[in-house]
């Protein structure tokens, strides 16, 4: 795969997808600012470099239509701040023109249905925007669109120093052991391949999350009215029999799903009948940790309990902590995990933390991301 230190930008439009796909607040402001601090380096390697850096990204799923409230406005102003200069944000995404200016930012691409179509015209137009072609967004790879797979074939295309990042962390390569990884959810359907995958690498998998109430189900115990999935029975049995597989020795219980709800702290398997299991107890965040500080390596995906509800988020706040101050590669998947990370603020604590929800779930799969693929 060719980088973007292969080639020579002096003078040169540098057209790069990005992965703004930012949370916004109820006033349409950036509400978590990291995807867009984490393409600075690949921005500010442009403009050293003498080029013009064209950055291209979507918000949100307006499914191909104009949708004023995904606009790329709020993104525009955070980013102008955090490089300190005004950046020019058009109103469209092709058939434009592009003034002069060292940043320049194009409107929400998924207000085109060609985007998600990975229409070939589409990528072409886009492509008449720059000289160069630059992926740094791994949070999009997935997606075979327009701007992410469609459009390398009309430009020279390479990857973004985001991407490469997330490409060598990912792949859990060069891994010390012990390695433990701790994974969360409330699906095992979701991640199977995720877990099998794993199951390859590690010494040892923490399980956490409604998932739990799959494997305890499994094993025939009793789960109140604990989320659990029917269909994936088979392969939590299955799952079982691998004995890096360690599951919570004592859950938190609530008799329902809401804040201030009546709670106890259980054994696994001990849950009452018709209670509903949202988080792990003190037992488990203990066992948890005696692995954890023995690793060298880390690697840890998903809430271990119903964070939405401040009460049920003290696993995954105990744990996030637990992680990010022990003495080992840190390396955490996107998703849910980034809301407890940015919550207790331990982003600068780990070695390495993805920006990629369910594309850092595919990659660690072993799936083949169609974004990367095509670069190479
Ligand atoms: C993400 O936020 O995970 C990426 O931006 C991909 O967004 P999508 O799931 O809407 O394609």
């Amino acid at each position: 795969m060719k980088s973007i230190r292969d080639f020579n930008l002096e003078g040169k439009r540098v057209l790069i997808r990005v992965d703004f796909n930012v949370p916004l607040d109820n006033h349409g402001h950036v509400k978590d600012d990291t995807k867009i601090r984490k393409c600075v380096p690949t921005i500010e390697y442009v403009i050293e470099n003498g080029g013009k850096a064209i950055l291209m990204s979507h918000l949100g799923r307006p499914k191909g239509k104009v949708v004023p409230e995904m606009n790329m406005d709020p993104v525009a102003h955070n980013l102008s701040r955090i490089l300190g200069e005004n950046i020019l944000k058009l109103n469209e995404s092709v058939d434009v023109f592009v003034p002069s200016g060292k940043v320049v930012l194009l409107e929400n691409l998924r207000f085109h249905k060609e985007e998600e179509q990975n229409n070939k015209e589409f990528a072409r137009k886009l492509s008449l925007l720059g000289d160069i072609y630059v992926n740094d967004a791994f949070g999009v790879s997935h997606r075979a669109h327009a701007s992410v797979h469609a459009i390398t074939e009309f430009l020279p295309s390479c990857s973004g120093l985001l991407l490469e990042k997330e490409i060598q962390m990912l792949s859990l390569k060069k891994i010390e052991k012990p390695f433990v990884a701790i994974l969360g959810g409330a699906k095992i359907s979701t991640k199977i391949g995720v877990i099998e995958n794993l199951l390859k690498k590690v010494d040892y998998l923490l399980l956490g999350g409604a998932m739990v109430f799959t494997f305890f189900k499994a094993k025939g115990l009793e789960i109140g009215n604990s989320l659990y999935e029917k269909s994936e029975l088979a392969v939590a049995k299955r799952l079982l029999k691998n004995k890096k597989i360690i599951l919570p020795k004592d859950i938190v219980v609530a008799t329902e799903i809401k804040e201030n709800s009546k709670t106890k702290i259980v054994p696994y398997n001990k849950i009452p009948k018709s209670w509903i299991g949202l988080d792990l107890g003190p037992k488990s965040i203990d066992q948890f940790n005696e692995k954890i500080n023995k690793a060298k390596t880390i690697f840890w995906n998903g809430s271990l309990g119903y964070i939405e509800i401040e009460e049920f988020a003290k696993a995954s706040d105990e744990i996030g902590n637990i992680i990010a101050n022990a003495k080992a590669v840190k390396i955490a998947g996107g998703g849910d995990t980034f809301i407890t990370i940015n919550k207790l603020n331990l982003e600068k604590k780990f070695t390495f933390v993805s920006t990629g929800g369910g594309a850092s779930l595919e990659f660690i799969e072993g799936k083949k991301l169609p974004g990367i693929e095509v670069l190479k």
